[in-house]
């Protein structure tokens, strides 16, 4: 133990980062070694590139950008949508297609106390419950379970299975369910500093809806899957209740076009909407973010009037197992985020923000994109497939997100 804490406090002074030892002396010996533990797995130099990165702008670059072909679903002929739905309801039938909600995010705008997931969204209806109804209507239809992976964090994990158990999985069979953790990274302050939360613990968050290539690979889930006999991956967010994950026709035609992953998109709202839209980089599939979209492409228009980058990426997309296996070796980038994050300074003050004060990084899920030559893209309908939750009044609220969900209702009955 002398050892370690003399290990630790080495690399704490070269680093700046000395005051994570703040609470260490009151401390018991099982809490000194968890936190001695908890620096130590800390890369500091990745935590000081962060911090550098930080304070460079974003931008475009050198990065050649194009607008990226697409399918519109509701263009498709009556007998091509009928053959591609057939396909796809053969692969799913034959226990091919999979499902992963990632609901590892900490929902800080909604500002719901508990995993996001558990928020009642329509009467008792949790945003979980919303999503396991639509997996019950496929095995309703096909005949047989289909496992459903619900990526955690450390943060929520405890509570989101705790959930799911007073629940009893919704009726879903307990061993079709499969939670596993994403990973996490040091939080900082806007002058470096690395946080400590409120038990005098390195203050930590879940590394963005992109840590899920490698979570899968640390939580053994590739093997899982192949026992399975998945080779389909549906990938889908917590907070939209109308997240489609059993959708016949996006997996058929993703099979007949002989892609290996394939993302939904929704025509943006309008030019100015805050949504990351797909577009081909270097000739790569990609998105770009609204936060490095330029007004003038944000607003050009091909000849029919079309916006030339209006295919919304909104956390819809579809796996191959083998493109996951390859995704495993590449290392995504991270982006930070400023956030309101409570925590001890280096001066032991306990601060309490009105106002975002501190970076978290994350890496997102369409960075892995890039890796690949190519993906389908298959533009869908807003009111049939989105309705977040994203913030607690306003805009993708609960409110908003109500309303979308009971007329889409409506439209089915
Ligand atoms: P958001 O990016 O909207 O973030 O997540 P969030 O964490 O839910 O909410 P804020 O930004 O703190 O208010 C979109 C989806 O990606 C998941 C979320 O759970 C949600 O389903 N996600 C996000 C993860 O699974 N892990 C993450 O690290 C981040």
């Amino acid at each position: 133990m002398l050892e370690k804490e003399r290990a630790v406090r080495e690399k704490l002074a070269k680093y700046g980062q000395e005051h994570l030892l703040l609470k260490y002396d009151s401390m018991s010996e099982k809490e000194k070694e968890t936190l001695l533990e908890q620096i130590l797995e800390i890369d500091f130099n990745q935590i000081l590139e962060l911090y550098e990165n930080t304070k460079k702008k974003i931008q475009l670059g050198e990065d050649k950008i194009e607008p990226i072909e697409y399918i519109d679903k509701n263009k498709l002929s009556e007998s091509e949508k009928e053959r591609y739905t057939k396909l796809g309801e053969e692969i799913i039938k034959s226990g091919k297609l999979g499902f992963i909600t990632m609901a590892g995010g900490q929902g800080t705008r909604l500002g719901h106390n508990g995993p996001k997931g558990t928020f009642k969204l329509i009467g008792e209806k949790t945003l979980f419950e919303l999503i396991c109804d639509t997996l019950k209507e496929g095995k309703e239809k096909y005949g047989i379970d289909i496992p459903w992976y619900i990526m955690t964090s450390k943060e929520n994990n405890n509570d989101t299975v705790a959930f799911f158990e007073k629940q009893n999985y919704f009726g879903y069979p307990k061993d079709c369910v499969v939670f596993f953790k994403q990973g996490e990274l040091p939080m900082i302050s806007s002058s470096g500093k690395i946080l400590l939360d409120k038990e005098g613990y390195v203050k930590e968050a879940s590394d963005g809806h992109g840590g899920i290539f490698e979570a899968i690979v640390k939580n053994n889930l590739l093997e899982d899957m192949k026992k399975r006999g998945l080779e389909w991956l549906f990938i889908g967010g917590v907070d939209n209740c109308l997240v489609k994950m059993c959708d016949p026709l996006f997996v058929g035609l993703t099979v007949d076009k002989k892609y290996m992953v394939a993302g939904k998109s929704l025509v943006k709202a309008n030019p100015a909407e805050r949504v990351g839209v797909f577009c081909k980089r270097n000739g790569r599939p990609s998105v770009i973010e609204y936060t490095e979209i330029s007004k003038e492409m944000a607003e050009a228009r091909d000849a029919n009037g079309e916006l030339l980058y209006g295919e919304a990426h909104v956390l819809m997309n579809m796996f191959n197992i083998k493109a996951l296996e390859a995704l495993k070796e590449d290392k995504l980038p991270y982006h930070s985020a400023f956030k309101k994050a409570e925590y001890y300074d280096e001066n032991g003050n306990w601060v309490v923000p009105t106002e975002p004060n501190a970076y978290k990084f994350e890496s997102f899920i369409f960075d892995a994109f890039s890796y690949l030559d190519n993906m389908l893209i298959m533009r869908v309908k807003r009111e049939e497939e989105f309705a977040p939750v994203k913030n607690a009044e306003g805009s993708d609220s609960p409110e908003t997100a109500r309303k979308l969900y009971n007329d889409f209702i409506a439209t089915r009955k």
